[in-house]
């Protein structure tokens, strides 16, 4: 349904995003230190869709709005295009957040209740002054080009329903003319249906507006459909990185079988790996985080935190055990 090719992404290929060594902590209570994001490295490629799945509280959000430094981390680099995103001053974060967009699950609240759709598209151009650009013959555009009719234009957010107050968030993310669409489960508030036209609408737009995409979402179905790339997380780590396919069919970290055989109709056996509890961010297990929940760990997973071995042409993971046999193996 949705998505360019991972393969043609592969021509054009540009790095606009690296996150190196990302780490996000916030106070918890009594002193302890929340670890919601704990020494995470990827990088984003101009014009992918980047999925990134897993469970409630693994650090989805923060890891993307750590990027946009809301929060800002508690230590490590990330770069998009040139700068430094860590050293900018309050001024010049205030303009990249222009190139950087986010659009969120609940999409009403997301809207200023008290201004029109038209006020709310519009008070972008108006901070950045570019209303000669975005005059009010293009302002219409857009508003019809998310599938809003524009004669609506004076209502406000109330008055619509939550797949239509989605539509006026992503056009006024639009009107700022980003390069990079921040998606925060998106659809996860809406009806079936309705999802399923915000995916393609969004589809759409990415082709339209050349679009790089971070899209966080618990739903697998869904990151499988928009995704080029697909970022697994567990417990502020990730588990597993690469090209969507590779890991949809052929997932080597024993968490993504978990996550994946939860699934209904996905053809992988649902041995109930999943069923243990979430461990406490707050005192996260040793070694691989996982090893509390994993059938496969054995004492090495308690010690040492497993490094990332590759699993493809753009497949890595980090596992002790993995389920697959890393490249440099096969390749001897
Ligand atoms: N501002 C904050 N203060 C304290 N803890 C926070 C804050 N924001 C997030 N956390 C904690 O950090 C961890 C990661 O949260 P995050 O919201 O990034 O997870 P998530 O993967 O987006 O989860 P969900 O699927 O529920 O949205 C969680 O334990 C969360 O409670
Ligand atoms: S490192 Fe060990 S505990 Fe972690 S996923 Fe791999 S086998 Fe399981
Ligand atoms: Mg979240």
């Amino acid at each position: 349904m949705v998505g360019i090719g991972a393969s043609n992404l592969r021509e054009r290929s540009e790095t606009l995003i690296t996150v190196e060594n990302l780490t996000v902590e916030f106070p918890g209570p009594r002193g302890a230190t929340v670890q919601a994001v704990s020494d995470v490295s990827f990088d984003v490629q101009a014009g992918e869709t980047l999925g990134i799945v897993g469970e409630s509280g693994c650090g989805k959000s923060t890891t993307a709005k750590a990027i946009i430094q809301m929060p800002e981390p508690t230590s490590g680099v990330v770069t998009y295009r040139d700068s430094d995103l860590t050293t900018l001053d309050k001024a010049e974060l205030r303009r990249m957040r222009t190139d950087l967009q986010m659009i969120f699950q609940d999409p009403i609240s997301a809207l200023n209740p008290r201004r029109s759709v038209w006020d709310i598209i519009r008070e972008g151009p108006e901070i950045w002054g570019t209303e000669d650009v975005w005059t009010e013959q293009r302002l219409v555009q857009l508003i019809e080009s998310v599938g809003i009719d524009p004669q609506y234009r004076d209502r406000k957010p109330f008055q619509f329903s939550g797949g239509q107050c989605q539509r006026i968030g992503i056009a006024r993310a639009l009107a700022l003319d980003p390069e990079v669409l921040i998606c925060d489960e998106p659809v996860s508030a809406l009806d079936v249906s309705v999802q399923a036209q915000i995916l393609n609408l969004l589809d759409d737009l990415q082709t339209e507006h050349d679009l790089t995409m971070l899209f966080i979402s618990h739903d697998l179905a869904v990151v499988r459909n928009v995704s080029d790339r697909v970022m697994v997380m567990y417990l502020g780590r990730i588990a597993e990185i690469g090209d969507a396919d590779s890991i949809f069919d052929n997932p080597v970290h024993p968490y993504t079988t978990a996550l994946l055989s939860a699934v209904p109709g996905s053809g992988v056996r649902d041995d109930g790996s999943l069923s243990g509890e979430l461990p406490s961010p707050l005192d996260p297990p040793s070694g691989c985080r996982f090893h509390t929940r994993c059938s496969d760990a054995t004492e090495v997973c308690a010690t040492t935190v497993p490094e990332f071995t590759k699993f493809g042409a753009d497949h890595w993971a980090a596992c002790h055990h993995p389920q697959g046999t890393p490249v440099t193996l096969r390749d001897l």
